[in-house]
């Protein structure tokens, strides 16, 4: 789909009418010729809200939590539960949605910890991952009765160890693992390989002696196991092989440490389309995988099932989301390219500019006609990798258009910064067809709140 570079911008007679409901379900033309998210004009909510604007369908994300849901129910007769991976986007509102449709929630610092508690979390529902949480961080989670803490190295195990003591406490804990698996993804987003700052190494016995150390402490309940093997994943195999490598240590930490733990909690990753032509993951392909892997592999080496989880973030909330900006200036640079230049940019969606991420641009007052046009859409930030998708097909856009990006439900408010002083969006969450602000856009006020 992509043009190269330097080549002409039009595409003439290649027009492409593209199907957007095959990126996301939850969108739709109207009968003005206007994107719609989960039944609003898309037009509507930039004119309303400005822009740029975050929009999320509310539908779309409490569609997934429930097939999430259903999904242990038909493959672990509902004994477990999908973890929302707060990372992904983090807000009250979004907490509250997902925990409401029964996730558990996961938190990696004292902030995602403080926002799923002002949502109303229950505490026993978190679970608190990172490489190096601080010691404010841990008692922070000890003090509020946060449910499982994923402890990532010896120096936490530790630490944790200490703390608990001292309050006269024992916590449940579980140990990151790093089954040795290469997801095949971005290498800055996969996790799973020994060379990783995530977790104990199993190929060296820290994994063993971690959980030596954790069974002969008697402030600490060693629960269970943890891994990540990346994110936006497609291949099932991967996710199927670290379950069975996870259950070999489940035995293993049975029978050379007498320990039955009860919990395996075997990460996120699942990838999600951001271009027309991706594949869609079926979770529930996915889940029934992985689900027979952990049947046959537990049979096999004699384990009762686990208590199984999963902690999908981007698969939650991406496909659910779409970024609504404004067209500023249209720069053609003859035999070149044309740039479109938008009010938002790196500061608000940094992941073409950190991963050169696909995504699928559109004009959303013209969404009826064909993408016809291949320009690169940059942000206002005063650096030229500031770009958000490069020669894409997009309809002819004109200064004052709003210009669409597709799946923006995941890393892009949650990545977002004041770079170049820029403000962060709003966020408008829609629920059949209605539109409420979830997260108000910052003002001036709010941006030299920390000034001194
Ligand atoms: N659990 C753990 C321990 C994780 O580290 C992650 C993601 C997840 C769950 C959720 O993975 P997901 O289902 O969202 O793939 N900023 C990058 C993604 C980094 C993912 C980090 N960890 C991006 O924009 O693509």
């Amino acid at each position: 789909m992509k043009g190269s570079a330097g080549t002409a911008e039009k595409m003439g007679e290649k027009g492409i009418k593209m199907d957007y409901r095959k990126v996301s379900d939850c969108l739709g033309v109207d009968q003005v010729g206007h994107l719609t998210i989960s039944g609003a004009d898309a037009v509507l909510l930039a004119q309303e809200y400005g822009t740029p604007l975050y929009v999320l369908s509310e539908d779309k994300v409490r569609d997934t939590c429930r097939r999430y849901k259903s999904s242990f129910v038909s493959d672990y007769d509902g004994f477990g539960t999908p973890i929302y991976a707060s990372k992904a986007f983090c807000c009250k509102e979004i907490l509250r949605v997902v925990t409401e449709e029964g996730l558990d929630v996961e938190v990696v610092s004292g902030g995602e910890i403080a926002t799923a508690l002002a949502a109303g979390v229950d505490p026993k529902k978190l679970h608190f991952q990172g490489n190096n949480k601080s010691e404010t961080e841990l008692i922070l989670a000890l003090d509020r009765g946060v449910g499982d803490i994923v402890v990532d190295n010896i120096t936490e195990l530790h630490r944790l160890d200490r703390l608990a003591a001292e309050r006269g406490i024992v916590p449940k804990i579980s140990l990151r693992i790093k089954p040795g698996i290469d997801a095949h993804t971005h290498a800055f987003i996969r996790t799973g390989q020994i060379d990783s700052k995530f977790g104990f190494a199993l190929e060296t016995g820290e994994a063993m002696e971690a959980a030596r150390e954790a069974v002969a402490s008697t402030h600490l309940e060693l629960v269970g196991l943890h891994c990540h093997i990346g994110s936006q994943v497609f291949d099932h195999e991967p996710f199927v092989l670290a379950a069975k490598v996870m259950l070999g240590l489940f035995a293993q930490i049975r029978s050379e440490l007498g320990k039955t733990m009860t919990h395996l909690n075997l990460g996120g990753g699942f990838g999600v389309r951001y271009k027309e032509d991706d594949a869609a993951l079926p979770y529930e392909s996915y889940m029934d995988d992985v689900s027979k892997a952990v049947h046959q592999t537990c049979r096999e080496l004699g384990l009762e099932i686990p208590k199984i989880f999963i902690e999908p973030g981007r698969s939650v909330v991406a496909e659910a989301g779409v970024t609504l900006y404004t067209v500023g200036d249209i720069k053609t640079i003859p035999g070149v390219r044309t740039y479109v230049a938008i009010d938002g940019g790196m500061f608000e969606n940094p992941r073409y500019a950190l991963y050169q991420s696909d995504y699928t641009c559109l004009i959303a007052n013209r969404a009826d006609q064909p993408a016809d046009f291949v320009a690169t859409v940059a942000g206002k930030c005063c650096e030229s990798g500031d770009l958000i998708q490069e020669h894409t097909p997009m309809q002819k856009p004109e200064v004052g258009d709003v210009l669409a990006v597709l799946s923006t439900g995941a890393y892009n408010y949650s990545m977002a910064s004041n770079y170049n002083r820029n403000l962060r969006p709003a966020c408008v969450m829609v629920k059949n067809g209605r539109p409420r602000v979830i997260i108000r856009r910052e003002t001036y006020e709010d941006l030299l709140r920390l000034d001194v």
